[in-house]
């Protein structure tokens, strides 16, 4: 499979990154937003991202110039669809707006051009449904940052063709990823879902009082070989992020270990957002961070 231009639908956190990832790796990314300056945002972003690199040494300057020409951007998502060999998209979790955009895709791109989308907890088969070739439509899930986490989970809708899995499986490999392909769909697949669960435990832990923040995570890095604690890691993640996830999986599931604890709540309300605010449940103004009085 010779894939030369990738279409990247939504230059956000996910999307700019996988076209970056896409660059990198000597094929043409076109980055699609609704507005010029996200687009212009995401390219300065990941400009920003590899200049640090070189500042460490890491990268040439050469190097950022070269993958920077392969990255285009456009508003405009049927000019850039033309001539995309593969489409990933990566706008916002939202099952309605994926279907109408994946409707568009569908009728714009060529024949044989896989659909994937980049979906954490939305159904595959239920964006595939939107369109007339379900059998192209595949979930392509990237882990953050994409140009790191070595994981891409490959989830086939009920609709998908098992060439379609393949193809996505060997542009997996193109891209340097080692894929994980699921047997069939379930919601938010493998890793995030089970981290999910993990990371919800260590909420209840800490709610019921039986440790403190950081000695949860001093458990979980030293007796289970984590290489950051699970409250650390909600913190980086963002602690609206991972109750949106457990809310959708405690809705779409039923199961009570997916129940968002109430203290998740409250800390979204007062703004403890992790990292991103400065605050989650770690207080990030210090150095070292200390637990947030909860
Ligand atoms: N952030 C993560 O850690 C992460 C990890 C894996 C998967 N995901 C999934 O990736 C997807 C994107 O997440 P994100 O964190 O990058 O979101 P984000 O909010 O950072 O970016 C979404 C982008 O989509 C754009 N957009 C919205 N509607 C559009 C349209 N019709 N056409 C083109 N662009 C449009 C928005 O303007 C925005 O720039 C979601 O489905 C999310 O669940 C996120």
């Amino acid at each position: 499979m010779d894939i030369k231009k990738v279409l990247v639908m939504g230059a956000g956190t996910m999307g700019s990154g996988i076209a970056q990832l896409v660059a990198q790796n000597g094929i043409q990314a076109v980055l699609v937003d609704l507005r010029d300056d996200i687009l212009q945002g995401a390219l300065t972003k990941v400009e920003k991202g590899m200049k640090k690199r070189v500042e460490k040494g890491k990268m040439t300057e050469e190097q950022v110039r070269d993958i920077m020409s392969r990255i285009s951007v456009t508003t405009d998502m049927g000019t850039a669809v033309a001539g995309c060999d593969f489409v990933i998209e990566a706008v916002l979790e939202d099952v309605k707006l994926k279907q109408e955009v994946f409707s568009k895709l569908d009728a714009l791109a060529g024949e044989g051009v896989i659909l994937a989308t980049n979906t954490t907890a939305c159904s595959i088969s239920e964006i595939a449904s939107a369109v007339k070739n379900p059998e192209r439509v595949i979930g392509m899930h990237f882990f953050n940052p994409p140009v790191v986490m070595k994981l891409v989970e490959i989830m086939p809708a009920l609709q998908t063709a098992p060439e379609t899995v393949e193809r996505t499986r060997a542009f997996a490999e193109v891209l340097g990823k080692e894929p994980v392909v699921t047997v069939k769909e379930g919601i938010a697949g493998i890793a995030s879902r089970v981290l999910a669960a993990l990371l919800n435990e260590a909420v209840w832990v800490l709610e019921e009082g039986i440790g403190t923040a950081q000695d949860i995570d001093r458990a979980m890095k030293l007796g289970a070989n984590q290489p950051m604690g699970p409250l650390e890691l909600i913190d980086l993640i963002g602690v609206d992020i991972h109750l949106a996830k457990t809310e959708t999986l405690y809705s779409k599931l039923g199961d009570a270990r997916y129940r968002p604890c109430y203290l998740l709540k409250k800390m979204v309300a007062a703004g403890y957002l992790g990292r991103k605010a400065g605050k989650g449940f770690y207080d990030y103004s210090q150095d070292p961070p200390v637990p947030t009085r909860l």
